[in-house]
């Protein structure tokens, strides 16, 4: 059964902490959050969890979790892999990055690899259109300037990052990326 860990309890203590007793509604999206950085995605016991410490309506929650795409009520690969198509990154290629991704992995947008390595998703802009085309790993990590080598590069690397550790890209940080 999913509970906090020790540490997140008190995280989640800190994330209460600032809403007003009244409003504590407003906390589901943090909260929605820290379960799913623990957990790795949010299946519906855990978003049952979080309605409960949260203290609103499990409805809710659900609504909030399949409404914003941060939050993932499927499960998906060790990697989630996320290229932007919106404008910007589509006038420099996003949509063919997308295409060839999906190409080298052998899925379609949405779907996850046969080894349960890598789920491939659009996204819509990431607020880094000046480093396009780009893309998100994991929900954190931003590759950016994206170009054939560049996938191939990331692929590898992040074949050897299993699923809990904190996703590590420091060649393509350093190769300009403004957030790592
Ligand atoms: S359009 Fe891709 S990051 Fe903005």
């Amino acid at each position: 059964m999913f509970a906090f860990t020790e540490e997140n309890e008190r995280k989640f203590e800190e994330i209460l902490s600032r809403f007003p007793a009244e409003n504590r509604m407003a906390a589901t999206l943090p909260t929605l959050w820290l379960a799913q950085e623990q957990h790795g995605w949010l299946p519906p016991e855990v978003l049952k969890y979080v309605a409960e410490r949260v203290g609103v309506t499990p409805a809710h929650v659900l609504g909030v979790a399949t409404f914003y795409t941060m939050y993932l009520t499927k499960k998906p690969g060790e990697h989630l892999l996320e290229v932007c198509t919106s404008v910007s990154c589509c006038l420099t290629g996003g949509r063919e990055t997308l295409k060839l991704l999906c190409d080298k992995l052998e899925v379609l947008p949405g779907e996850t690899t046969s080894d349960g390595k890598f789920t491939v998703r659009a996204a819509e802009c990431l607020g880094s259109c000046d480093t396009s085309p780009m893309m998100q790993v994991d929900n954190d990590v931003f590759v950016e300037n994206l170009t054939p080598e560049k996938l191939d590069a990331l692929i590898d690397e992040l074949k050897g990052q299993p699923w809990g550790t904190r996703t590590k890209l420091a060649s393509f940080c350093a190769a300009g990326n403004r957030r790592s």
